[in-house]
């Protein structure tokens, strides 16, 4: 390079030094450049990364703790140091004193010097103010209390458990006990669609775990079935839709053997010949896994309930007739034994068979006909008792 041309280039350099740079139009200009940059980086990412769908808030979950996006947790930490009746100094006064002293440095501080050394005053302020902000965030981030775990098993034992009582509640209905599918009968809208088995070979061979659970979370919507998932309107979180898998995969595919114990604990004990069964031990696991996925709150059925004993005893439009202690012709055992019930002036049929798919197992119709014949005892020891007397007879 000439020695002229470099000394033209510094000349060129002091000069637009001297006069700087101008805010409007120049840099208003910058900032108006990258700030459109920005925002077409964001359309791009709403429209081809979307947003990560979080499950939908629930009013009852009193477990979940409220917090800000992290660059606000300082604002919401600063507030705990002001007492709640003169909040608004905390949310609103300071805030825009704040904002308000930023608006007027310009005024204030018109110290021309840029070095840092130049401008103690001004960086110690701010200085203060980060270091406050950081602290506070750091604060905030301590203090809040660990998000309690949903209480769900760890074992594979207790997950297959835990699947069990899940599938009993929001499955049964329509894929039946053993998810046997077959036509549907009792079932608001989906009544006489016939259903073809989810616990098949054929089922389990070409599900993958992920896509077992990829369909009970979204549901089949456009087929009938409805989705499970919290996330998608159902009320299963994902550690529960985990379990619920894990359930079907041991207890119907073939290819893995279900631990012994998870087993035993499911299994419903048999009855000997002269015992007494009771709620506790029989007829609360039969109802659960036969009867309360249609037989819990919201569900077409007479209003009757079997979550629990006194539900059991109680309740149903024909509450009086269903349960009656050492009687055979309740309506309940006539029902489960595939009798229909008619009203007796209209001749209508007012209940059908139960469960409405297919009957139980001889084994579980013979228990719930000794539990009635012997006055329905709620608890094991109980039933001992009249197992015992009726021996001594
Ligand atoms: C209201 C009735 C209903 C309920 C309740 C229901 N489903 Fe379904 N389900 C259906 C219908 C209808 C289909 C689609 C028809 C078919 O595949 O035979 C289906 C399909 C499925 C399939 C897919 C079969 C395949 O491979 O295409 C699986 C797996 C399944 N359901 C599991 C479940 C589980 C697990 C639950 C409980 C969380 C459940 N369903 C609750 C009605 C229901
Ligand atoms: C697929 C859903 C479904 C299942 C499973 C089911 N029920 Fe029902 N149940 C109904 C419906 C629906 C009614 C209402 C009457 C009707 O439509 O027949 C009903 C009514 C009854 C009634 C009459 C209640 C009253 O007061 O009128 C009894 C008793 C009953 N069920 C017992 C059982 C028992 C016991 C089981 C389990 C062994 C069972 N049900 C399983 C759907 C079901």
């Amino acid at each position: 390079m000439k020695e002229e041309q470099k000394q033209e280039y510094k000349r060129k350099y002091e000069q637009a030094k001297q006069d700087g740079v101008k805010f409007w139009p120049d840099i208003i200009y910058k900032d108006l450049l990258m700030s459109f940059g920005l925002f077409i980086l964001l359309v791009g990412l709403a429209t081809f990364l979307g947003v990560t769908p979080q499950p939908k808030a629930d009013p009852s979950d009193t477990s979940y703790i409220p917090r800000p996006e992290w660059y606000f947790l300082f604002l919401f930490e600063f507030l705990k140091f002001i007492p709640g009746k003169i909040e608004w100094v905390g949310t609103f006064l300071i805030p825009v004193l704040a904002v308000l002293a930023l608006f007027a440095l310009p005024f204030l501080d018109k110290n021309p010097l840029r070095y840092w050394k130049n401008r103690l005053a001004g960086i110690s302020i701010m200085g203060v103010i980060v270091l406050g902000m950081v602290g506070l965030t750091i604060r905030s981030v301590i203090t809040t209390p660990k998000q309690e775990e949903v209480p769900i098993a760890d074992t594979i034992q207790e997950q297959i458990i835990l699947g069990q009582e899940f599938y009993s509640v929001y499955c049964v209905e329509c894929h039946g006990p053993d998810g046997e599918g077959g036509e549907i009968a009792g079932v608001e809208g989906l009544e006489g669609v016939v259903l073809k088995s989810i616990s098949s070979r054929d089922e389990m061979y070409t599900r993958s775990d992920e896509t077992l659970e990829a369909i009970v979370a979204y549901g089949q919507q456009d087929l009938g079935m409805p989705p499970n998932g919290l996330a998608y309107g159902g009320e299963l979180k994902k550690a529960e839709l985990e379990a619920l898998v894990t359930f079907m995969r041991y207890t119907w595919d073939d290819r893995v053997d279900i631990p012994e114990d998870a087993a035993a604990a499911r299994a419903i004990p048999e009855i000997k010949e002269g015992e007494v069964p009771s709620y506790e031990v029989h007829i609360s696991r039969i109802a659960q896994r036969y009867c309360i996925s249609c037989h819990r709150p919201g569900k077409e059925n007479n209003e009757y309930l079997m979550g629990t004993y006194q539900e059991i005893l109680t309740t149903g439009d024909n509450a009086d007739n269903n349960m009656i202690a050492g009687n055979l012709d309740s309506y309940l055992i006539q029902c489960i034994t595939g009798e229909s019930i008619f009203d007796p002036e209209t001749g209508e049929e007012i209940i059908q068979q139960m469960p409405p798919t297919k009957l139980m197992r001889e084994q579980y119709i013979k228990i719930f006909e000794a539990w009635v014949l012997n006055g329905m005892p709620e608890t094991a020891v109980e039933a001992e008792l009249l197992t015992s007397e009726g021996q001594t007879e």
